[in-house]
């Protein structure tokens, strides 16, 4: 008899709990009725309401036209379609955008360390695996970091998917409130126009950010270990650094997806970069390097572009052992290695696959985890 006793008490309960959830689901409901309308006046109007907290969709301007004197570049039909296509398009610097993240740098804190991902709309897991781990938005011992990813649209391959990718973007935006979309193809060679963006984008969004890493979204970033190493620096002092490339050349086969003819670089040797993989600069080698961009026409390869900006702006880059874009690979190894000891004392590390993400980061922040040997192995160079 207790027994059914307690079970008719059960019942009763959970049919209370089910009338009162029903009932706040309403409440909820209707609250959220207003306000997605509000939301779609917004979207509708031309003027943006400025302290608006919620990521916008913004769609404007008139399209840039190809450069119809491009045809004067020597041999310039016989230089691959890509290459032809950037050069048509190479004036073309100003893209609008499509979400916009308007309240990522608001609040009473200024925002210490902004990651600024590199991603394309068809990479969703990885986005989600950076946001589950490393790219947590929070405070580290006081300090703000925040997340943001850098698209453009969906490249021709997977056009047939656009609208659903379109679609995904706009779900994470409004889910995560941190994408930045921009109205131009996401192509390798249109991963230029990110950064460039990205520092206009800084000056009216995020002006008193102190630090930026900008990187891929396939590289595992240690990111306590990256805030000590910021919480050294002055975010007033030049700060530019990770894998240093010295004395890299251009890529003369036209097969590479590196390649650029002596028509767009006659140059021998790049000016010192640091690979795109993940770097990291001050607030003010930030706003330089803004200034230096517009006088540097646009070039095809972003980390090699964002060298000579900084050349421009007589500006060296820095190498910085932790930034590791060949990954960690012991003397004889095969393969990068996984070890989370050898981990520890990196602050960026290409490239990852998201499920690797995860279980670094797991091991990584493992109670149990117990290492031997401090020492990591040097850069292997490939
Ligand atoms: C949006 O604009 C269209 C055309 O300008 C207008 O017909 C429509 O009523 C507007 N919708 C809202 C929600 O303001
Ligand atoms: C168009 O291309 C030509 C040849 O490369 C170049 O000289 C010119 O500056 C370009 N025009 C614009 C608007 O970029
Ligand atoms: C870059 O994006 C623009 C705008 O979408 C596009 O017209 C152009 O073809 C792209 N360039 C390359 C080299 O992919």
């Amino acid at each position: 008899m207790a027994f059914l006793y307690r079970r008719s008490m059960n019942l009763k309960t959970v049919t209370f709990l089910l009338v009162s959830m029903s009932f706040l689901a309403l409440c909820l409901f209707l609250l959220q009725e207003p306000r997605s309308q509000q939301e779609e006046k917004g979207k509708n109007s031309t003027d943006v309401p400025m302290a608006n907290t919620q990521p916008l969709a913004l769609k404007s301007g008139t399209p840039c036209v190809a450069n119809a004197s491009v045809n004067s570049v020597a041999n310039f039909e016989q230089l691959p379609a890509r290459i032809q296509d950037f050069l048509l398009y190479r004036h073309c610097r100003q893209f609008p955008l499509l979400w916009d993240a308007p309240s990522k740098c608001v609040g009473r804190h200024a925002v210490f360390l902004l990651l600024a991902v590199k991603s394309s709309p068809e990479n969703y897991e990885r986005r989600e695996l950076i946001r589950r781990t490393w790219g947590q938005e929070r405070s580290y011992r006081g300090q703000q970091v925040r997340r943001l990813f850098l698209l453009g649209t969906p490249e021709p391959q997977v056009a047939a998917r656009a609208p659903q990718l379109a679609e995904l973007v706009g779900l994470e935006a409004r889910e995560h409130g941190d994408v930045l979309q921009w109205a131009f193809v996401d192509t390798f060679l249109n991963l230029t126009l990110k950064h460039v963006h990205l520092l206009d984008w800084l000056a009216a969004r995020c002006p008193r950010v102190r630090f930026l890493l900008s990187c891929d979204d396939d590289v595992f970033v240690h990111t306590t270990n990256v805030l000590s190493f910021l919480e050294a620096q002055s975010p007033d002092g030049h700060l530019f650094t990770g894998q240093l490339m010295r004395g890299s050349v251009p890529i003369r086969d036209s097969w590479s997806k590196y390649f650029v003819p002596p028509q767009l670089f006659p140059g021998e040797v790049y000016p010192a970069y640091c690979s795109g993989g993940g770097f990291l600069l001050s607030s003010h080698t930030v706003q330089v390097l803004r200034t230096a961009a517009n006088h540097t026409p646009l070039f095809p390869i972003d980390d090699a572009y964002v060298g000579m900006c900084l050349e421009q702006a007589h500006l060296e880059p820095s190498s910085h052992e932790g930034i590791r874009v060949y990954g960690v690979q012991l003397p004889g190894a095969q393969k990068p290695s996984f070890d989370p000891c050898l981990y520890r004392e990196l602050l960026v590390v290409h490239r990852f696959a998201p499920y690797e993400m995860l279980l670094m980061w797991k091991a990584l922040h493992s109670p149990t985890l117990s290492c031997k040997t401090a020492s990591v192995p040097k850069p292997l160079l490939v």
